[in-house]
């Protein structure tokens, strides 16, 4: 693509960072923001000199200056604003989760291939200068076969936004599984080489929440909303070349401390995201490696990276159908929760 890549963010909470990632970038330039909350908006095209606010993305999405979108709004309108923005001929740059469910992601895959667009997934985790590090040394061969690995994001007392989107079911899709867990998990799955799952076994508990209890700094509370999700879930996750991977997502536990781990076990080593550290026997002795890593935002990455992608017709890191493989893990979860049972995924 000649010149700059027009870009455009729908939904300025997240999207603020996506907006910083924009700034950053010199083949990028912002054509326009949306809002349904048009102070919000007007706030934030102000602060970054955009020329365009709207309330309706319907509206925006018929300029044609637009090339991409960042996809920033709740959860349950993921799949028809990032099938709309198809349609209207844009790539798109989606927020986690994917969508609500495995569903709704296979049609977003489908509408990208359609319009022949690209849609990448903002699992901005994957962007951390310690996680691109660590996936180097993986690379070369430094881990070995990676095997088994235990991951979770767990919060003492952080359960976000009560009563309002995120702790409604029909808006959210889920608690702190499609929420944070849906983050370690993949950054999980990108380091062990995007391994194709085969079956889960998960459970989930909702044991603050109900209660009033274990609310956090995040999100925007409603008084006398919904509480109807899960404030704790773990699961383990069987993937096709024999690996697995024990999975923990909270917003609210008597724990010591909030937590974002992902430890891997390799055949010839073994590592911890956060902080980063590898372990192996170098010369007959065992040897923990604390290696040097970018203290980089990977919200601002990830656009850096997606907006590369789009001017240079590149295939980006974090892949649509790598988002639809941790939404069928995710929506296995939830199932085998309910019913007891393990479940397989197709
Ligand atoms: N990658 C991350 O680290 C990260 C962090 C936070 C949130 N998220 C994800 O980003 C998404 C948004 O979360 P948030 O924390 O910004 O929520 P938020 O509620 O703070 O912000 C969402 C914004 O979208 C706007 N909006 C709602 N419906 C809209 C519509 N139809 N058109 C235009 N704007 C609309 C709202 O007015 C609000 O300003 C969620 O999917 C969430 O999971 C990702």
């Amino acid at each position: 693509m000649d010149g700059k890549v027009r870009a455009a963010v729908i939904g300025v909470g997240i999207g603020y960072l996506h907006l910083q990632g924009y700034v950053k970038s010199p083949h990028a330039e912002i054509v326009a923001v949306c809002d349904i909350d048009k102070g919000r908006a007007e706030r934030v095209a102000n602060e970054f000199g955009v020329p365009h606010v709207f309330t309706d993305y319907k509206e925006m999405l018929k300029m044609d200056e637009i090339d991409m979108v960042s996809v920033c709004v709740p959860n349950y309108l993921h799949a028809p604003v990032t099938i709309d923005c198809f349609e209207a001929g844009k790539h798109v740059v989606c927020e986690k989760p994917m969508a609500m469910n495995a569903v709704e992601g296979a049609a977003m895959v489908e509408a990208a291939k359609k319009a022949n667009r690209k849609l990448m997934m903002a699992f901005n985790n994957r962007f951390r200068g310690d996680t691109q590090v660590l996936k180097r040394f993986i690379e070369a061969g430094e881990l070995g076969e990676i095997y088994f690995a235990k991951t979770g994001w767990i919060r003492r007392q952080g359960i976000p936004g009560m009563g309002g989107w995120f702790t409604t079911k029909s808006m959210s899709g889920g608690g702190p599984l499609i929420d944070i867990g849906v983050h370690m998990l993949d950054v999980t799955m990108y380091l062990m080489g995007n391994p194709k799952p085969v079956s889960v076994v998960g459970v989930t508990y909702a044991k603050f929440g109900p209660r009033g209890l274990g609310q956090g700094g995040w999100g925007t509370p409603v008084e006398g909303g919904t509480f109807d999700v899960e404030d704790m879930a773990a699961a383990l996750i069987r993937f096709a070349n024999g690996a697995t991977v024990f999975l923990e997502a909270s917003w609210a536990s008597y724990i010591q401390h909030d937590m974002m781990y992902s430890s891997l076990l390799g055949t010839e080593g073994g590592a911890d995201l956060e902080p980063l550290r590898i372990y192996k026997q170098l010369q007959g002795t065992q040897a923990d490696i604390t290696p040097q890593f970018p203290r980089v935002s990977g919200h601002e990455q990830e656009i850096l990276h997606f907006v590369e992608c789009v001017k240079n017709d590149t295939e980006p890191i974090s892949t649509g159908e790598h988002g639809l493989d941790v939404m069928k893990i995710l929506d296995g979860i939830y199932k085998s929760a309910e019913t007891g049972e393990q479940v397989a995924i197709e």
